[in-house]
């Protein structure tokens, strides 16, 4: 399965924060909001992601995270000049898909929750259509908001209807099967002239071949599109981090845990931040793991 990030947009409700900097660069707590969902894919056991970005935007995401190969990845990085929809990232990167199956991730959101990696292994195996991610909200009109029927079958998805149907938003996690692409292409711009992805997931449903996968009150779906959602989610994570001790969205630790890197490898990537507690951080995960601090360092000097 490949992997995409869209991390596009203008992140106009977030002015001026974002007026010179992407919105999927700004901090969530300790790290750039976009580390979140790149580590989701990760998770998946995804490892060749394409990161799509504007023109402008791109070049500062190419210096965060280079060609991914300190992670154990392959990135690599393609334009959308204009904001013309989330379904367009199956057009730019249909070259990138081949002929395999894809997930897309929205790069402003954040996921976090119990056994996340296992929910997301098992459905990646699974794809014969498309699997989306269903989230309750206090305020569904503001997202795709998904039906189930008795049975839990998915019957109806609406893209920020007025009256929904329900509470469970269509998170920004999508996996599909490689006509995608094809869906994509035959996609006619709706009303707000965008490509929209959830007419991409009523192709697939109206196939009977789309799933819903309910993440429950164990999982948290975070925003970040306003300042005050922005920093929620900061304080969230902020606050799982100091409790626990753990960190959330470290790539260098999702990279070591999935056997992307080894622990040398991992230990070298902490050193490059051995004054933040986050590099501090990274190296006791790397020690712990069987990291040899003496040869780490030697052989990255
Ligand atoms: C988009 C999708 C929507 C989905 C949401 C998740 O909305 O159109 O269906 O629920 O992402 O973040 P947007 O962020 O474009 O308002």
């Amino acid at each position: 399965m490949k992997g995409i990030v869209l991390a596009g947009g203008s992140g106009t409700r977030l002015y001026p924060a974002t007026l010179a900097v992407s919105k999927q660069l700004l901090p969530v707590a300790d790290k750039p909001m976009i580390y979140y969902p790149l580590s989701v894919l990760m998770l998946a056991g995804i490892r060749q992601i394409l990161i799509i970005s504007t023109p402008h935007d791109l070049p500062h995401y190419k210096r965060l995270l280079g060609d991914g190969s300190q992670f154990g990845l392959q990135l690599d990085y393609a334009e959308q000049p204009e904001p013309k929809g989330i379904a367009e990232a199956f057009i730019i990167g249909a070259g990138h898909v081949g002929d395999d199956s894809v997930a897309l991730i929205l790069g402003d959101n954040v996921f976090h929750g119990h056994a996340f990696s296992q929910v997301l292994t098992e459905n990646a195996r699974s794809v014969d259509g498309c699997v989306l991610f269903g989230y309750p909200v206090r305020d569904p009109q503001r997202f795709g908001v998904a039906e189930l029927d008795v049975n839990g079958e998915l019957v109806s998805i609406e893209e920020k209807p007025a009256n929904p149907r329900s509470d469970l938003a269509v998170t920004g996690l999508y996996f599909y099967a490689n006509d995608v692409v094809d869906i994509a292409k035959n996609l006619l711009p709706s009303e707000r002239c965008e490509l929209e992805i959830t007419d991409v997931n009523r192709a697939f449903l109206d196939m009977g071949r789309a799933k819903l996968v309910e993440l429950g009150r164990g999982h948290a779906w975070l925003d970040t599109g306003t300042p005050g959602a922005l920093l929620q989610a900061g304080q969230y994570v902020h606050t799982m981090e100091e409790r626990q001790g753990v960190r959330i969205a470290c790539l260098e630790e999702v990279a070591l845990r999935m056997g992307f890197v080894d622990a040398d490898a991992c230990y070298q990537l902490g050193q490059k931040c051995a004054t933040s507690s986050y590099g501090q951080y990274i190296m006791s995960i790397a020690t712990a793991y069987g990291a040899n601090p003496a040869r780490a360092s030697r052989a990255s000097s």
